[in-house]
């Protein structure tokens, strides 16, 4: 398995930290069933690259063999955001047949923490994620890791995170806080259920703290709520 060397964009702040162990510890307790989770939002830019790779680091810093999937093969930022030299090949070339699991799961430099990165950018991502290798490569991946968290593109534009929670235990819905109008986050979230009625949890993030709202001054940047 090849390594690849992660620089993080930036260091957590101790209470981003403690968000995200929250959010973990959430995750956790709606049940050990729900260990392949995508996670997606209504829009662009609303912070699910940034919550599931947040997530994945946290679970594995607990202790969890952790897997992080960038499905997002249309713009994914992994690679630049995290300095990551040395990728070959990715989620678009073992969805084509052109590598096999082995070559596409990578160990990183933080502990317990693994990637399988996007890959080149294929012209038909939706059908790559529908034709039937996700399912086998999810339920080999299932056999070696504790979690395996799933970063997708925005369903509000595309409906390649539909088909990947298809696949999936469970979903996770971003929602930027002040932005999706309701009807829209409603939308969205009912073509979510309708490819998984599993929604474990929505994460309302970039609450703006200096309004001083209840989520603000108590939660800070993000609020993750969990239900079953
Ligand atoms: N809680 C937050 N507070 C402040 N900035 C944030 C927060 N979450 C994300 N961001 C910033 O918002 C921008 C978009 O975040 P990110 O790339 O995670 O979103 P995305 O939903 O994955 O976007 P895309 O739809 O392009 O994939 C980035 O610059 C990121 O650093
Ligand atoms: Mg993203």
């Amino acid at each position: 398995m090849d390594k690849l060397e992660l620089t993080d964009a930036k260091e957590l702040t101790n209470q981003e930290k403690e968000v995200y162990r929250t959010l973990r510890t959430n995750l956790e307790f709606t049940g050990v069933e729900n260990r392949v989770i995508a996670v997606t939002s209504c829009g662009p830019d609303e912070g699910k690259s940034t919550v599931s790779y947040n997530l994945g680091r946290t679970l594995a810093s607990a202790g969890k063999t952790t897997l992080y999937i960038d499905a997002d093969m249309r713009k994914s930022i992994l690679a630049n955001r995290h300095q990551i030299q040395g990728i070959e090949k990715g989620l678009s070339h073992y969805l084509s047949g052109q590598a096999d699991m082995t070559e596409v799961v990578y160990s990183t430099n933080k502990k317990n923490f693994f990637m399988l990165p996007c890959g080149l950018f294929p012209v038909n991502p939706t059908e790559l994620l529908g034709n039937g290798r996700l399912d086998k490569l999810l339920e080999g991946l299932k056999k070696t890791f504790d979690y395996i968290i799933i970063d997708t593109p925005p369903l509000g534009s595309v409906i390649d995170a539909a088909v990947v929670a298809k696949r999936c235990d469970g979903s996770v819905l971003v929602l930027e806080a002040d932005r999706t109008p309701k009807s829209m986050a409603k939308s969205v979230k009912e073509q979510l259920q309708a490819a998984n009625p599993n929604i474990v949890g929505v994460v309302l993030n970039k609450v703006d703290t200096h309004k001083g709202s209840y989520y603000g001054k108590k939660y800070g940047s993000y609020y993750g709520k969990y239900y079953k």
